[in-house]
């Protein structure tokens, strides 16, 4: 178990790049199952979740190897055994994406239950009534799905509620059915094009991807091919709202600005300079006062609720009082009570939060619950006097590629060491 210490105070200046999106990695990892050939995928973010995905894939049967300039070599033309396992699938809900191409290419699947997490309930029910109407038998008991079908059906599919993974997962199968699928209500977010964009380069016929109905015309095969995957727009907005809450200049380069054009404009609208490159953003907060803003989470294009715990950090140290609302997940407020133990006034109602700016916060000893949240308190931790110290920072480590070398690199002061019980 490791920790991090943060001392407080400092302004951030300078340039960071991006790395890879892990929410784009994932899919295509899971995608290289639909492939005939050795895929090789670049700009993979040094993530824990991409290291399991990887032993995922692995325990399955596929052969990777690590290439020298930073190209992973994936074939996953010979799955063996189409398991994915409950050790894996609880440390990472995203294990479920092997679900789609598994049935689609194997015909059959079967995968651990992924059960709730600290951020909601999470069900898969789009997932698996999506592969029942294309033909699959699902079954399930308490530890796993199992998952069979002889041969699977173009469907007419409509998500009662916008799914990320759950577009993924449909998409992806839909790829080797022969025939018109048509998804409707589909998720926009860039990682879903950037699937659809990759499987494309392979050989697929998706068109849509990136609005809310998805047409895929099925084809016999698919030949996998070499892809770099897009820059992670949750990353870049991190950085951004740590050079705006230090008051500070931060540039962050390697990014396409019109995935996070929201963050930017909510940045601006709270008082912070903002100049937009063709692919980079940069904030300048040296004389700026922060004002409120209220925050709505939405589905892509509108404000995204993995930027929502760093966004409430941000208003916790401006001037009024903002309203946050969370409406893709039920339960994405566990920041909330460590905030308040750095001295934020923050009132919660359900999925509310009321947050009312105080002129400065406190070094704590906070816990991270999940992964954005545990990023708000790195923020915190940056602005707040004194010493933060973080723990549980696993949940970190599973989307922000060396985060504390990235904020030193812009004159924060972080260190990371073991816990010693
Ligand atoms: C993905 C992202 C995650 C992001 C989230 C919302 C990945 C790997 N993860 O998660 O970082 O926070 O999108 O932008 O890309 N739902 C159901 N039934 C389903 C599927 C979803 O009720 O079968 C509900 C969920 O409980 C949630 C909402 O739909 O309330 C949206 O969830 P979804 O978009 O599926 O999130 P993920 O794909 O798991």
């Amino acid at each position: 178990m490791e920790r991090l210490i943060i001392k407080g105070g400092n302004h951030l200046q300078g340039e960071i790049d991006c790395s890879g999106a892990k929410n784009a990695g994932l899919p295509i990892l899971a995608s290289t199952i639909l492939l005939d050939g050795s895929a090789l995928i670049g700009n993979l973010p040094h993530l824990q979740d991409i290291t399991t995905k990887l032993e995922l894939l692995n325990s399955m049967g596929s052969q990777i190897n690590f290439h020298e300039d930073g190209y992973i070599a994936i074939n996953s033309s010979n799955i063996l055994l189409p398991e994915a396992r409950y050790e894996l699938v609880k440390t990472m809900r995203a294990s479920i994406l092997v679900m789609g191409p598994l049935v689609a290419k194997y015909g059959k699947a079967k995968i651990s239950q992924p059960g709730g997490c600290d951020i909601g309930t999470r069900p898969i029910d789009f997932h698996l009534s999506g592969l029942e109407k294309m033909g699959a038998e699902i079954k399930s008991d308490s530890k796993y799905i199992y998952l069979k079908a002889k041969k699977l059906n173009p469907i007419d599919f409509s998500f009662p509620k916008v799914s990320v993974t759950g577009t993924e997962n449909l998409m992806m199968a839909a790829t080797l059915i022969e025939g018109t699928t048509t998804l409707r209500n589909c998720a926009k977010e860039p990682e879903v094009l950037e699937l659809a964009n990759y499987l494309n380069n392979c050989g697929a016929k998706i068109s849509g991807a990136g609005e809310s109905e998805i047409i895929v015309q099925g084809v016999k095969k698919l030949e996998a091919s070499r892809w770099n995957v897009l820059f992670d727009r949750i990353e870049a907005g991190t950085y951004l709202v740590a050079g705006a809450i230090t008051n500070g200049h931060v540039k962050v380069n390697k990014i396409n600005p019109e995935t996070i054009n929201i963050v930017s404009e909510k940045l601006m609208n709270m008082g912070v300079e903002v100049n937009i490159g063709s692919d980079f953003v940069e904030v300048d907060a040296t004389s700026s006062d922060l004002k409120a803003q209220d925050i709505f989470t939405e589905p892509f294009p509108g404000f995204p609720t993995d930027m929502q715990a760093q966004f409430m950090t941000l208003n916790t140290i401006a001037s009024g009082t903002c309203m946050i609302e969370e409406t893709v997940f039920e339960n994405r407020f566990q920041h909330v009570s460590q905030l308040r133990k750095m001295g934020a006034d923050i009132t919660l109602n359900k999925n509310k939060a009321s947050v009312s700016g105080v002129s400065n916060l406190v070094g704590a000893n906070v816990r991270a619950s999940d992964l954005r949240a545990s990023a708000s308190l790195v923020l915190a931790g940056l602005v707040g006097k004194n010493k933060t110290e973080i723990n549980d920072i696993y949940h970190i480590d599973r989307g922000y590629e060396c985060i504390e070398e990235k904020l030193n690199k812009l004159g924060a002061e972080i260190i990371r060491e073991p816990v010693v019980y």
